[in-house]
């Protein structure tokens, strides 16, 4: 059994890792913990459904604890937060996967600039392994400290890459429109957040995601993201400008080279939020506009699954070694 500890317990990402650990059948959860205030609650009074499945106190974060008893870390945790609790794991040679930004950029100054903090921990940015399966599995085997991507970038570096590799498409010119339900902003966001509503945000290539997207894709991109009426799922619409004329059946070939032994990526006729919500999978749908000769990707995740507590899992899994499917749907 793998033992483990969810810190950040208290929040989404926290709270979907617990349940996707429960249905692990090689995990223990050995220890969760938040910001408590001195004030441990039993997590089925925080979470009522894990009543009788989960006999566990959620505590203040007792680092030394943890650290004794956790084979490895899970840090669900706000960006800046994370850096500092996680390097503690890290000197003390533990397993750390983080869900936040702290460590998914290679440039500590590319992270000052667009997170506008001092990064506590910048020898840590190169020993640390982003953690997008489908691309880095041969490097996350070996990963003591995983970044976890974040979920617009999952949803746009899995619709790219292919297209992106394969050099079929310019690099000049990718415009990105994506849509989060609105869990993507944590609990503090959806407590204000009024459904129904519908909207653009952080218009103007200011989105903190975007470094990340274009560190991984190497080029430029234009991106939107917007907050849909629904509370998870995410849709990524991807404009890519063609290089020249090539068959949609051609391009489908592409993708399927790249993906065909991926158990969490399906090639799809239409992807929609609707049959990935509650699942690891990335639905992607290729389609080719030949009046104007660009590959329109669609790509749609859970935010909350493949695009953080899932994803995670099946790092855990690839870096103990075990079925990279297990625990997950
Ligand atoms: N939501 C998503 O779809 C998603 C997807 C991918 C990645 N992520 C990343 O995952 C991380 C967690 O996101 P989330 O959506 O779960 O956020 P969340 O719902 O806001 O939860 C964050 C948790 O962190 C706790 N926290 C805040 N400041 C803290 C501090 N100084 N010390 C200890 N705990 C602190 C909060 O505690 P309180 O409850 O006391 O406020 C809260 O429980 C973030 O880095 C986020 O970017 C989220």
């Amino acid at each position: 059994m793998i033992n483990v500890a969810v810190i950040g317990a208290k929040g989404y990402a926290g709270e979907e890792l617990i349940k996707i650990l429960l249905r692990h059948s090689g995990v223990k959860i050995i220890s969760l913990s938040g910001r408590m205030d001195g004030k441990p609650k039993h997590i089925s009074e925080m979470y009522s459904y894990l009543k009788g499945k989960l006999d566990i106190f959620c505590e203040d974060i007792d680092q030394k604890k943890i650290a004794e008893n956790a084979d490895i870390i899970f840090t669900a945790l706000p960006h800046s937060v994370s850096m500092g609790i996680v390097s503690k794991f890290v000197l003390l040679n533990k397993k750390v996967i983080d869900l936040s930004a702290d460590f998914r950029l290679k440039d500590a100054a590319v992270y000052e600039k667009w997170y506008g903090v001092k990064h506590t921990n910048p020898e840590l940015l190169e020993k640390s392994v982003y953690g997008l399966c489908e691309l880095y599995r041969k490097k996350i085997k070996k990963a003591k400290l995983l970044a976890n991507p974040g979920c617009y970038p999952t949803s746009i570096i899995l619709g790219c890459y292919p297209a992106l590799k394969e050099k079929i498409i310019k690099k000049k010119g990718i415009i990105i429109d994506s849509k989060s339900g609105y869990s993507g902003g944590g609990r503090e966001f959806v407590k204000n957040y009024k459904e129904p509503n519908c909207y653009a945000y952080q218009v103007g290539g200011i989105h903190r995601h975007i470094p990340e997207i274009e560190q991984e894709l190497k080029c430029q991109i234009i991106f939107t993201p917007h907050v849909i009426p629904q509370e998870r799922g995410m849709l990524s619409t991807i404009y890519l400008k063609l290089k020249k004329e090539i068959s949609l059946a051609d391009v489908i070939a592409v993708y399927k080279k790249y993906y065909e032994n991926e158990p969490f990526i399906r090639i799809v006729e239409t992807a929609m939020t609707k049959n990935v919500v509650n699942t690891n999978y990335c639905d992607i749908a290729i389609n080719i506009d030949g009046r104007t000769n660009n590959l329109i990707i669609t790509s749609a995740i859970d935010n909350l699954v493949k695009g953080a507590a899932g994803q995670a899992v099946q790092n855990m899994n690839i870096m103990f070694g075990i079925d990279e499917k297990e625990g997950l749907i």
